[in-house]
């Protein structure tokens, strides 16, 4: 699979180990940033990660900042992208298996490293059960094509 990766700068030190972990179990890795400590705004990075996805250059993508909550309210408003913020292995499972979540959002202050690998491991071997959570996916997207502006 192909994976975009982004990250502002506090989750900069993490994005490193995390597109070397998807290299390492065999996906190509587009990495869109940010790339040091200086302060960025996550936004900027949710969005190139969100279009990768939805134009359907990459297949899926991981987005790292301080609580992957801002990066997932921004990569949501492209149409197609269901990004979840995952702060446990369960939630992380749920995302892929219910909602086929096709962009994961860590938080660096919210996990330690440790944890961060475990939900990163948790959200890449699961998969969409498909079934009754079909429709349900399908009604996210419908509401892409309801929006009034
Ligand atoms: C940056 O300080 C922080 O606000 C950002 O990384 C993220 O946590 C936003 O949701």
């Amino acid at each position: 699979m192909k994976f975009a990766v982004g990250a502002d700068h506090a989750g900069w030190a993490n994005k490193k180990w995390i597109v070397e972990t998807l290299r390492e179990r065999g996906h190509e890795v587009v990495d869109v940033g940010t790339d040091g400590e200086d302060s960025v705004d996550y936004p900027d990075f949710a969005v190139k990660v969100a279009r990768a996805v939805a134009s359907g250059e990459c297949n899926a993508g991981v987005l790292i900042c301080g609580t992957g909550i801002g990066m997932s309210m921004a990569a949501n408003k492209t149409r197609g992208v269901r990004a979840a913020a995952c702060q446990t292995v369960e939630g992380a499972r749920y995302s892929r298996a219910h909602n086929d979540a096709n962009v994961l959002c860590l938080g660096s202050r919210l996990n330690d490293r440790e944890e961060l690998r475990r939900i990163l491991d948790a959200w890449l071997d699961a998969d969409f059960e498909g079934g009754r959570h079909q429709a349900r996916v399908e009604k996210i997207g419908a509401l892409d094509e309801e929006r009034p502006c």
